[in-house]
């Protein structure tokens, strides 16, 4: 099973939890870890060989910080161009028919915020229903995501413990 990680994160030298991340996912066999913002500073996606990147993985991975309730820009611009009509849906689009799909996200509000009487008022799984539709509209599994909240008050110990699970939940996922 070949993962691929589609990485989205405008800042990279300022982070703390996705470039952790990243540096744990990076050492693991079989992942692809792609640094969407280093790879197309410009935004000029290349369309050509993201499909390509997608065709030969099995399960793709989207990493973010949750900006505003959502991806940082670049992952928007990457699905309205890369997933095409007649490629990754509508008429013939089949191609990522069977693979897996999965959300790592950091929010910097903690757990109890996103619910309906938290101050964030929605789920995470509300907020993040777009992603789950893109995946059944594409023919993708929807795995559930992994979410690390609260993220500002993380010890560097914790923050360790966050990369290790994350890095065995993206290698150990049940098919
Ligand atoms: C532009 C911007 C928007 C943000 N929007 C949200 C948000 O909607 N919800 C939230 O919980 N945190 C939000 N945050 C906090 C980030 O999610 C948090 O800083 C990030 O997950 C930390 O990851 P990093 O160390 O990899 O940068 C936002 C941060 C920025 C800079």
């Amino acid at each position: 099973m070949s993962t691929l990680v589609i990485l989205a994160h405008p800042n990279l030298e300022t982070s703390r939890v996705n470039k952790t991340w990243k540096e744990v996912l990076e050492q693991l066999d079989d992942v692809t870890v792609h640094d969407l913002y280093a790879v197309y500073p410009d935004f000029n996606i290349d369309v050509e060989r993201e499909q390509q990147l997608l065709l030969s993985h099995d399960r793709i991975v989207f990493q973010f910080p949750f900006y505003w309730y959502s991806s940082p820009a670049i992952l928007k611009e990457w699905q309205d161009v890369v997933l095409s009509y007649g490629w990754a849906y509508g008429q013939s689009g089949t191609q990522l028919h069977g693979k897996e799909f999965l959300l790592a996200v950091s929010t910097g509000g903690p757990a109890e915020a996103y619910q309906p009487d938290g101050y964030n008022r929605f789920t995470m799984e509300e907020l993040l229903s777009p992603f789950h539709a893109m995946a059944n509209l594409t023919g993708m599994t929807y795995l559930p995501p992994y979410i690390e909240g609260g993220v500002r008050s993380l010890s560097d110990e914790a923050l360790q413990a966050s990369a290790m699970r994350l890095a065995n939940y993206v290698v150990t996922l049940p098919v």
